[in-house]
């Protein structure tokens, strides 16, 4: 694909998902995030327990979309959707009024590889974006069944200056994600906005 015409592909994906976000938050100033939230099985039960929040779940692949949101459709609820969308650009068009009050980041894409580590969502960068858009105390749940990014996670989480290790804090909402029903074992951490 030419350069120029990427260029105008993303200026087209961003303004629409620009309207989206507009539309569908309209109402709400405070959300529950699931980054990355596949088909939607978790963050449908999460929002069936927890009536009193607006949940959004996002993921990059429009089918696992599609069916998050037939589910939810399916349970009745009408404080849950689910978005198309790179977790990156979603914090940029994140309409300024919403604050986020708690994140969930479940079996995240590991990237095992070295030279791919900088694309593990649980980065410096990012978590200092996402920190910009959350409350005071906000926590972020982090759950993977990779050992070495659970590591990589571990040993930077303590030099976030935006986040602190929430030790001993609880994990809200049990309910197994797809990926882990899968896995023989897994780790969480919950990080707390400074
Ligand atoms: C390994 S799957 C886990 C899905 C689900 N959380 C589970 O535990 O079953 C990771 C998901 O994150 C999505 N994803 C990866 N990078 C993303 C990004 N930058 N923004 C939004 N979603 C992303 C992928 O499309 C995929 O559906």
């Amino acid at each position: 694909m030419a350069y120029e015409e990427h260029i105008q592909r993303v200026k087209q994906r961003k303004a629409a998902l620009e309207v989206e976000l507009g539309d569908s938050l309209a109402k709400h100033h405070s959300i529950v995030l699931e980054i990355g939230c596949g088909h939607g099985h978790w963050l449908t039960d999460y929002a069936s327990d927890n009536s009193n929040a607006f949940c959004v779940g996002i993921d990059l692949i429009g089918d696992r979309i599609d069916r998050s949101n037939r589910k939810a459709a399916r349970a009745g609820l009408s404080n849950v959707c689910f978005i198309k969308a790179e977790a990156g650009e979603f914090l940029e068009l994140l309409p300024a009024e919403v604050t986020i009050e708690s994140v969930f980041v479940l079996f995240p894409d590991p990237w095992p590889k070295k030279r791919h580590w900088k694309n593990r969502i649980m980065n410096s960068t990012f978590l200092d974006r996402l920190a910009n858009r959350c409350k005071k105390d906000t926590r972020l749940h982090f759950r993977t069944d990779h050992e070495g990014y659970f590591e990589w996670a571990s040993e930077r989480a303590p030099s976030l200056g935006s986040w602190h290790v929430d030790q001993g804090g609880k994990w809200p909402f049990e309910r197994e994600t797809v990926f882990q029903s899968k896995a023989d074992s897994y780790q969480s951490m919950i990080l707390k906005k400074a």
